[in-house]
């Protein structure tokens, strides 16, 4: 086992703030298709939206009105095992113990913990990345109680692991097989599951150690893939925005897309208000 650290550069950082700290949109997942539903219609077939969701990557639905934190419930619960909101940070926003209340507006508190319902930008990751990879959630449900309005930054944005891994060499491909973070859990950036490739990473703060189970692997090799994922997450071609309106619903799957959110403008008409609900579905 090789270990090392990895330091950043100043190119990194300017591609992440050019991306991250911009308030006005950015465009829409590649064939993200835009659905409208009643919320009885998508209680009526859970399975079928979730399948669909998972072979598209991600789906969006234009409901009747915002479903109620019960009725996400059921909705997962239909679909496979919704993941409790158990950080004791949060509890004062979990509902129904697997719904969590993401409020982002002017009164937001400014501390790290609070990031989420912060103004502040959210970097790119993949959720519950540093959890075992059979805690992590398949399905990620976002409903939108209130937009923020546009040019007011608070976008949720995706990546493509897809368009990121296919920017990479083989060589560094490789490299991040063998290679797993000091700050994440069991698994390697990337791996072999079901026949495809799993990207699971959290873009860092500072500097971050990290451990290769490959010994022929140099410190400059895994530099040199750090970098290319990097900006390969923050190139401008791949990142995508949600347009996000009331009782807009959007699922997506967590092996398929990164996500993050860009910075708030503190304007009272940039106010935001998501519901999320994290599911395992049937493994
Ligand atoms: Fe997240």
């Amino acid at each position: 086992m090789v270990h090392g650290a990895f330091h950043g550069n100043a190119d990194i950082d300017a591609a992440r703030s050019a991306i991250l700290d911009r308030l006005g949109g950015f465009p829409e997942p590649r064939g993200l298709t835009r659905r409208t539903a009643m919320v009885t219609e998508l209680l009526a077939r859970p399975h079928d939206v979730a399948a669909l969701a998972r072979r598209r990557g991600a789906l969006w639905y234009q409901l009747d009105r915002v479903p109620e934190c019960g009725e996400l419930r059921r909705f997962a619960e239909a679909i496979g095992t919704p993941i409790p909101e158990h950080d004791p940070a949060v509890r004062s926003r979990v509902r129904e113990e697997v719904v969590l209340e993401m409020r982002n507006s002017r009164e937001s508190p400014a501390d790290v913990s609070s990031e989420p319902f912060s103004l502040r930008s959210l970097r790119l990751h993949t959720e519950a990345s540093r959890r075992p990879a059979a805690d992590r959630p398949d399905l990620i449900v976002l409903a939108c109680v209130r937009a923020p309005a546009p040019g007011h930054g608070l976008q949720t944005l995706l990546v493509s692991s897809a368009s990121v891994l296919a920017g990479l060499t083989d060589a560094q491909l490789d490299v991040l097989r063998a290679l797993t973070l000091d700050d994440a859990a069991d698994t390697p950036i990337l791996r072999r599951e079901a026949g495809r490739d799993v990207l699971s990473f959290r873009d860092f703060t500072g500097d971050v150690g990290w451990r290769c189970a490959d010994p022929s692997v140099s410190a400059e090799d895994v530099t040199s893939a750090l970098i290319a994922l990097l900006l390969g997450c923050y190139r401008e071609g791949h990142v995508r925005g949600v347009r996000w309106t009331r009782a807009g619903l959007l699922l997506f799957d967590n092996a398929q897309f990164l996500h993050g959110r860009t910075r708030g403008s503190g304007a009272e008409e940039g106010d935001r208000w998501l519901r999320r609900i994290r599911v395992i579905c049937g493994r």
